[in-house]
């Protein structure tokens, strides 16, 4: 019962560490408890040492208890990912603890795993096919009312969905009102936000002085950038956070080419997915028509039928991957975000009806 026939590789990719990692079998660890406890497999990255994988090997014909056990015994020695590998399928409780101890499961009889749905929106995950990547900065463009915040919302649910912490940091909305909100969708955001797998957290107004001084001279340019940031990473790390929304990024950022650029590299955080949301003004897809230039990529929302509520999403930008540039026609309902292709072609007259698939 060792390590050794996992397939570490696959574990490493699944936690996207780039190759630059360290592993080792059978390791012993000292818990706070005290207690010595041994893992079938530990995965360290060599970039961050603090960011270990724990690995159990799901071998046993009591998986149930082996995986409670490896769920306290991770806690214990304070390793928040954990992966669990397996050569067949789990029955309904394990996929249940699983879940509920965010343990990754990983199939050795599939190949790679099929990249995984940043939104849980079909269409809008099928236009990017898998091109968005952790460690960068993405940003939903659009005017009031296209949907920039139920697609955060979706964001964090897909996440949380599969077991990943994720937060939301409003800048313009109260918390409760915007829980409030989001509770209306039946996309299961108010038992994710309950268990606490998505954090809700609000800018304090101690943002409009720190911002004052930024403007007074850029000098305090940097101070500003480091504070924030750094705050941000600090609720990232503590929590164990890895995708996180900032809705809108605007009140953090001044009209500065230089600025947005520091703020930007600065917000590109490790393996983590950083959506932030724009209102336009000054370029179609942002406030101050200098965001566009620093962020990964760009999903711009417009509202294409207003009568009908139908809006329209594209991609319009998305470094290093191949995307579907041709936008897509959609509704927000109590369901979220749903495709509203037929009704267009419908309503558009054509002559030619397509076929859902
Ligand atoms: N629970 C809901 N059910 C149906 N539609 C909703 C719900 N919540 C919001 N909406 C719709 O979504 C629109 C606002 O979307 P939102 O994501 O807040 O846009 P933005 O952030 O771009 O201003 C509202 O105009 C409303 O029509
Ligand atoms: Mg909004």
């Amino acid at each position: 019962m060792t390590g050794e026939s996992i397939n570490v590789a696959r574990v490493a990719e699944e936690f996207e560490l780039d190759n630059e990692f360290t592993w080792g079998s059978d390791v012993k660890i000292t818990g706070r408890s005290g207690a010595v406890h041994k893992f079938d497999l530990v995965v360290t990255s060599k970039k961050d040492e603090s960011i270990k994988i724990a690995v159990l090997n799901g071998i046993s014909d009591d998986l149930v208890s082996d995986i409670m056990k490896f769920n306290a015994i991770s806690s214990d020695c304070g390793i928040s990912l954990k992966a669990l590998v397996v050569s067949k399928d789990l029955d309904d409780t394990e996929i249940n603890l699983t879940q509920m101890y965010s343990i990754i499961t990983i199939d050795q009889r599939k190949g790679r795993r099929v990249k995984s749905d940043v939104f849980g929106v079909k269409d809008l995950d099928e236009s990017l096919g898998g091109a968005m990547k952790r460690g960068n900065v993405y940003m939903v463009s659009g005017k009031t009312g296209v949907g920039k915040t139920t697609t955060c919302t979706q964001f964090l649910v897909q996440g949380a969905r599969m077991g990943e912490k994720g937060a939301i940091i409003l800048t313009d909305t109260r918390g409760a009102e915007y829980v409030a909100n989001a509770k209306t969708f039946t996309f299961g955001f108010e038992e994710y936000y309950k268990e606490g797998t998505i954090e809700v957290i609000e800018l304090s107004d101690r943002i409009r002085e720190l911002k004052e001084e930024v403007l007074e001279s850029l000098k305090n340019r940097s101070k500003y950038i480091n504070k924030l940031t750094g705050e941000i990473n600090k609720i990232i790390l503590e929590a164990n956070i890895s995708r996180l929304a900032i809705d809108p990024i605007t009140p953090m950022i001044v009209e500065n080419d230089d600025f947005v650029n520091q703020f930007m590299m600065a917000l590109a955080i490790p393996h983590t997915f950083i959506l932030i949301t724009s209102p336009v003004m000054k370029s179609d897809v942002s406030m101050y028509g200098i965001e566009e230039y620093f962020v990964s990529g760009i999903i711009k929302l417009e509202m294409d039928d207003p009568a009908a509520g139908i809006r329209k999403a594209s991609i319009v930008k998305m470094r290093g991957g191949t995307y579907n540039p041709y936008p897509f026609y959609y509704k927000i309902t109590p369901k979220g975000i749903i495709s509203s292709q037929s009704e267009r072609d419908s309503k558009s007259g054509s002559i030619f009806k397509r076929v859902e698939s």
